[in-house]
């Protein structure tokens, strides 16, 4: 699906028409409302936003609100799309009882590449996660309740580039909500030599799986901005 909707006076597309004088493809002009000016945010404004993001590894003990969750998947379907193909959906994972499972799918994995790899990097990261987990806590999905995998389908070659930003702006949506996010890293790494535990996930026929990501009510606020390293930049 291409953004082909010009104005009929000056070929500007219809995000950029000062007459809106247009002729949409496939778009009412109805379903695009006006860039209300009061709601911009300033430069500081959207300075502390950006930076506020952070990820949330203690979630409260309560449901996700399907209905909030509801909204932030609206609000990340707009996310840029590659030819802005717009065929991510959206498959979610609710209950202890089901995450659980796929915790342990993954430690059992964790297990199995430190037997084979006892001296690799990986082995020196998983061993404190796989003895934790013995003691009853979980360091993949840590105390989410809920898990978002969003699908995307098998033949798509921008499925992990399309996945990614529809997260980030999940992730980003999700702050002035009181909702928290963390990417299941560890989880993803398990996924691709665990199949049972991607098949009990469910996910739609066609499509496959390239992020998930936890979700849920964050136990504790962040009340500083994080630093990071300076950006290393070539300039040509
Ligand atoms: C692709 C990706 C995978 C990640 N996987 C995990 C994970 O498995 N477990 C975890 O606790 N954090 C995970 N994180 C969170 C990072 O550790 C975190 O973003 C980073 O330390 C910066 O902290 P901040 O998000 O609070 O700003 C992941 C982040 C990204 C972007």
């Amino acid at each position: 699906m291409a953004d082909e909707a010009q104005c009929i006076a000056c070929g500007h597309c219809v995000a950029v028409c000062p007459h809106g004088a247009l002729r949409v493809t496939g778009v009412a002009i109805e379903d695009c409302p006006e860039i209300k000016k009061d709601l911009v945010l300033s430069r500081d404004q959207a300075g502390q936003f950006l930076r506020s993001r952070r990820s949330v590894r203690c979630f409260k003990d309560k449901a996700m609100d399907r209905g909030i969750l509801k909204q932030l998947i609206e609000t990340a379907r707009y996310a840029p799309t590659a030819s802005n193909a717009q065929n991510l959906q959206w498959t979610v994972i609710e209950g202890r009882d089901r995450l659980e499972p796929l915790s342990l799918e993954t430690v059992n994995w964790m297990n199995r590449v430190i037997d084979a790899h006892p001296d690799a990097p990986a082995a020196a990261c998983f061993r404190p996660i796989v003895d934790r987990w013995a003691t009853g806590y979980d360091g993949i999905l840590r105390t989410a309740r809920t898990l978002v995998v969003p699908p995307a389908p098998q033949e798509s070659a921008n499925g992990l580039v399309d996945l990614g930003i529809a997260l980030a702006y999940l992730e980003l949506a999700a702050l002035p909500l009181g909702v928290g996010t963390c990417w299941a890293g560890l989880l993803r790494g398990a996924m691709p030599a665990t199949p049972g535990l991607v098949a009990s996930m469910g996910l739609p026929e066609g499509h496959t799986w390239f992020y998930p990501m936890m979700i849920g009510y964050p136990r504790f606020k962040y009340h500083r901005l994080p630093e990071r390293k300076a950006p290393v930049i070539h300039w040509k």
